[in-house]
């Protein structure tokens, strides 16, 4: 699976700086992470990319040319992106979002705004309008690299042992159960007894009751919502 990112910071995204599981999927070829330089796309000879808002108010504003003729660039040569502008004012990410995407063939087009934000007739130009939360970040580098990391997992081969994914967090509409490894005392607290019983179906019993409780606390509209 292919992800590409238009951003003003493309250095960001060297295939080198990418630790652990995606790392391992870039050498193994099984995803490929290409980032396009959006100054390449700027106007005159100081590659402007921005302006001031039309109406006042502080701060730049991405222009439209620039973006554009980055995305007509891409989709040239690589055509049928599923293309994704990053902002605060879109549709939120979750896991279930997150596997939608990862369906998404050839890939993913991410773009990364900067500054007081993007034109907003730059929203005519892609698929989807994604939010990684309830916040304001100053640039979408690191919501795209949210998003590349949370889909590469799903695509087939990069997880060590995919039979993880149908455990963890949000893929049942639960969070997880409570985890634990050695020792089987550490500072006055013990292991919950049934995990070291050996006893495979009260283990899962006890995961189940606890995913429950858990996700009935911490996070309960997860159960209201009902999702898978
Ligand atoms: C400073 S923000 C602009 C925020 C904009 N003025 C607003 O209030 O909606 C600059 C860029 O960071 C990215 N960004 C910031 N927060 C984000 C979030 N929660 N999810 C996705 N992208 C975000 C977007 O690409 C945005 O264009």
């Amino acid at each position: 699976m292919e992800f590409h990112v238009i951003t003003l910071f493309p250095e960001l995204f060297a295939a080198a700086s990418w630790p652990g599981m995606v790392g391992r999927a870039l050498k193994a070829d099984l995803i490929k992470i290409q980032a396009h330089d959006l100054r390449e796309h700027g106007l005159g000879s100081y590659r402007q990319v921005d302006d001031t808002p039309y109406g006042g108010g502080s701060g730049m504003v991405l222009r439209p040319e620039p973006l554009f003729a980055a995305i007509e660039v891409v989709n040239q040569t690589r055509p049928g992106l599923w293309r994704i502008l990053l902002t605060p004012q879109g549709e939120p990410l979750d896991q279930a979002l997150v596997r939608e995407l990862s369906g998404r063939r050839p890939g993913l087009l991410l773009i990364a705004g900067r500054y007081e934000g993007i034109d907003d007739r730059v929203s005519t130009a892609v698929d989807q309008e994604i939010s990684i939360g309830d916040y304001v970040l100053s640039g979408g580098e690191l919501a795209a690299m949210v998003v590349i990391e949370a889909v590469a997992r799903l695509v087939p081969g990069v997880l060590g042992n995919p039979e993880s994914l149908a455990e963890e967090s949000f893929a049942d509409g639960m969070l997880e159960y409570p985890q634990y490894t050695r020792p089987e005392e550490f500072r006055g607290m013990r292991v919950p007894e049934i995990l070291l019983s050996g006893d495979h179906r009260k283990i899962q019993e006890w995961r189940k009751t606890e995913a429950l409780t858990r996700t009935a606390r911490r996070r309960p509209e997860l159960i209201r919502r009902g999702r898978p």
